[in-house]
C-alpha cells in the first residue's frame, strides 16, 4: 500500500509563511504529511481526525514532537470545543490513499468489499444509507454530490438490489463514466462530508486570531464551491460600497493556488485539487 503522499503542501506552506511558534489546527491529520512539515518548521499542532486507522501515526508524531503535537481522534466540526484562539486552521478535505488503498474500508470500486465508506468506522455503513434511503432521497444524492444524469432511474435500480458489496454496486452502473461519480456520491452522503464542512467553516472566524489564516485544499467542485462561496462572503466588506465610509471586509485573500505539471506527474491523485486561502484582518498580537 502507497503512503499518502500529500497533495499541494508547497503551496499550503507558502501560504502560511512563517509559522514558527505558531498553533495551528491540521483538520484532517491522514498520513501526517502536513502535521509533520509544520512541526518541521517551528509550530504547535492540534490535529483532527476521524478515522481510526490513523491514530498509531498519531501517536508516533506525538513521542518525536512531545507537547508541541497534540491529536485529537475525532471529526473535525469539533474545532469549536477548542479552548483559545489560534494562528492558522487547515483543510486538506477527502480522504487518504490508505483509505481507498485497504479494500475492505469499501471506498473503492476497484477491489471487491463490503460497501463501507464510513471514515469513522462506525455508525450507518453505504449498505445501511441505501437501505434506509428513499429512491427520491437517493436520487437526489447521486445528483447533488456526483452530478449523475438519469439519477432517478439508477436510483431506484440501486434501492431495489440493495447491494451488500462495491463490485455488486459497479454493476448496477451501466455508464462507465458513473461509477467514479456514484461512489464518490454514496461516500459524501455517508460521512456527511459536506455538513461537516460548513459546521467547521463557520466557528473558523471566532477560533483565528487577528493575522490569522485558513487555508483548504478541496478534491471536487462541491466542496470548493462551498470554500470559494465562504471566503468570499468572508472578504468581502459589510455595507454599501457607494458610501463615504466603508467598512473594512473581516478577512483578506491570500492565495489559490492548483498542481503544477511536476506534482501531477508525481502524485496522480492531486489532479483535482485546489488550494484557497485567507487571512483574518486586525492588528495581530
Ligand atoms: C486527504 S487526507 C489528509 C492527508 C494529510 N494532509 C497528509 O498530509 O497526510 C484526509 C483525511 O481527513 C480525514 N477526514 C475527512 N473528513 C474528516 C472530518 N470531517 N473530520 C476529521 N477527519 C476527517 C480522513 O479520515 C483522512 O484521513
Amino acid at each position: 500500500m502507497q503512503k499518502h503522499i500529500p497533495v499541494l503542501l508547497g503551496a499550503v506552506l507558502e501560504a502560511l509563511g512563517d509559522v514558527q511558534g505558531k498553533t495551528i489546527v491540521d483538520c484532517t491529520f491522514g498520513a501526517g504529511g502536513y502535521s509533520r512539515a509544520f512541526l518541521d518548521r517551528g509550530a504547535n499542532v492540534i490535529a483532527f481526525d476521524r478515522d481510526p486507522n490513523v491514530v498509531a501515526d498519531a501517536d508516533a508524531l506525538g513521542a518525536e514532537y512531545g507537547e508541541r503535537f497534540r491529536f485529537v481522534p475525532r471529526a473535525f466540526s469539533n474545532i469549536a470545543e477548542l479552548e483559545s484562539p489560534v494562528d492558522a486552521i487547515v483543510f486538506d478535505l477527502g480522504i487518504s490513499s490508505m483509505q481507498i488503498d485497504i479494500a475492505e474500508r469499501g471506498f473503492s470500486f476497484r477491489a471487491d468489499a463490503p460497501l463501507d465508506m464510513r471514515m469513522e468506522q462506525n455508525g450507518i455503513s453505504a449498505t445501511d444509507f441505501i437501505e434506509k434511503s428513499t429512491v427520491a432521497e437517493l436520487a437526489n444524492v447521486l445528483r447533488d454530490y456526483g452530478d449523475v444524469k438519469k439519477a432517478n432511474v439508477l436510483a431506484r435500480a440501486i434501492k431495489e438490489a440493495c447491494p451488500q458489496t462495491t463490485f455488486a454496486l459497479r454493476d448496477l452502473i451501466h455508464n462507465p463514466k458513473d461509477i467514479a461519480p456514484v461512489f464518490q456520491a454514496l461516500r459524501i452522503a455517508v460521512n456527511d462530508e459536506m455538513g461537516e464542512l460548513e459546521r467547521a467553516l463557520a466557528v473558523v472566524p471566532d477560533l483565528l486570531v487577528a493575522g490569522g489564516k485558513c487555508v483548504c485544499v478541496t478534491f471536487h467542485s462541491l466542496e470548493d464551491r462551498v470554500v470559494k462561496n465562504t471566503f468570499r462572503a468572508w472578504t468581502t466588506a459589510p455595507g454599501d460600497p457607494r458610501m463615504p465610509v466603508v467598512a473594512c471586509a473581516p478577512f483578506g485573500l491570500i492565495k489559490t493556488a492548483l498542481p503544477g505539471a511536476a506534482e501531477l506527474q508525481n502524485n496522480p491523485r492531486a489532479r483535482s485539487a485546489h488550494m484557497r486561502g485567507v487571512i483574518k484582518n486586525g492588528e495581530s498580537a
